[in-house]
């Protein structure tokens, strides 16, 4: 296994001469199941500002299901509930609430993303599908990865619509304005006990990604609990998709509550990146979207400290980020600020990071146990620490 740790980020170098099999071109959409697609849309343009974007449901043609997709800059969520009982949308939600099924990716070629993934020993959610209309053709094929959580390969070459054949534009008079997220930055995966390893050479040997930074249980941990961390990144750098095991601590860890109530493996976070975290936290807090717990007083004190480590210098007010909850990180090329809202849904599972990147380009390694504290004051309310 090629791995590299927590030092080296030259992607060119380690993919020099290889044949990238499946070039991607970045997160094409992510499709969430959820109990109720309507009030959800609702929620993540409110309090996300994201877009009315496109819909396709019983207006369209749709019999079983109804989708809404939202946009903000490069991101689109399509929000997707069961319009009866036997749909598996709604066995979906019945046994993970509500949660990511599809991390659609962007392709130049569907068909052989599909063959060549296939070949290589991936289990297939769809094959090959055309869907056509007016403004031309889609081809989108599908494989799982953990989980029931799925990867849908996008070929979209030959079309000029908005966002796929059979979706028609959805106009809406509530058009909250951007909080000014971009782009998702990554995706991380939270897998059972003693899996980690077992999706990383999925992800090497299936879609020849590589490894190219690793936290052990001695890096991740606070006095509870710790955790596992391999980060998988595609050839350009554009995917990246980092993966969780819980490791043994004295109590139960933030892993351990996720894989129980999501009922196994699944999407833990989606990060997301703006260009200005302090207005969009602002705004976002301002919204009714509720985030971890500010560290404390020691974590700022330190932060300047671990700046000037590496020669950098903080542009923003540390103050000001102190005031809206948002960390600060360091590394040798540059610092970035994040912050994580609380679980999106009644059940502790998925959640949002807010990042913006300041030339670092790791996720943050120094906060995690600022990070991993707030998160236990959590499960510590909820009873499942
Ligand atoms: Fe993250």
């Amino acid at each position: 296994m090629k791995e590299v740790k927590n030092v080296d980020y030259g992607l060119e170098k380690i993919f020099e001469g290889a044949q990238d099999f499946l070039p991607l071109l970045g997160t094409d959409y992510v499709e969430f199941y959820v109990g109720n697609a309507k009030q959800s849309a609702h929620f993540y343009k409110t309090a996300f500002g994201f877009q009315s974007y496109a819909y396709a449901g019983l207006e369209t043609g749709l019999k079983d299901r109804v989708s809404y997709v939202l946009k903000q800059d490069k991101i689109r969520l399509v929000l997707t509930t069961a319009l009866n009982s036997k749909s598996e949308v709604g066995e979906h939600v019945k046994k993970h609430g509500d949660g990511v099924k599809i991390v659609a990716l962007w392709v130049e070629d569907a068909r052989k993303s599909y063959e060549e993934t296939i070949k290589r020993g991936a289990k297939s959610y769809m094959e090959p599908v055309v869907e056509k209309d007016k403004d031309g053709e889609v081809v989108r094929a599908g494989i799982y990865t953990y989980g029931e959580t799925v990867h849908m390969f996008v070929e979209r070459k030959n079309y000029n619509g908005d966002f796929l054949p059979g979706f028609k534009k959805w106009e809406s008079d509530y058009n909250p304005s951007s909080v000014g997220l971009k782009y998702i930055d990554h995706m991380v995966g939270n897998v059972g006990w003693g899996e980690m390893n077992t999706w990383v050479k999925w992800y090497e040997d299936v879609m020849g990604f590589v490894n190219f930074l690793s936290f052990d249980d001695k890096q991740i941990h606070t006095e509870y609990s710790a955790l596992m961390s391999k980060v998988m990144s595609n050839g350009n750098g554009r995917i990246k998709f980092p993966i969780n095991e819980p490791a043994e601590g004295k109590k139960r860890s933030q892993i351990e509550e996720y894989l129980d109530f999501y009922e196994g493996s699944g999407v833990q976070h989606i990060a997301v990146a703006t260009n200005d975290i302090i207005g969009t936290i602002t705004e976002m807090r301002k919204r009714g979207i509720e985030f971890l717990s500010t560290p404390p007083d020691e974590y700022y004190k330190s932060v300047p400290i671990r700046l000037e480590e590496h020669n950098h210098k903080l542009i923003e007010d540390i103050e000001v980020l102190k005031g809206l909850g948002i960390m600060i990180d360091a590394d040798e090329e540059g610092y970035l600020l994040q912050i994580f809202t609380k679980p999106v849904e009644d059940r502790p599972t998925l959640f949002f990071e807010i990042i913006q990147r300041m030339g670092a380009r790791g996720f943050g390694a120094g906060n995690f146990k600022a990070l991993f504290e707030s998160i236990e004051r959590e499960q510590q309310k909820r009873g499942t620490l």
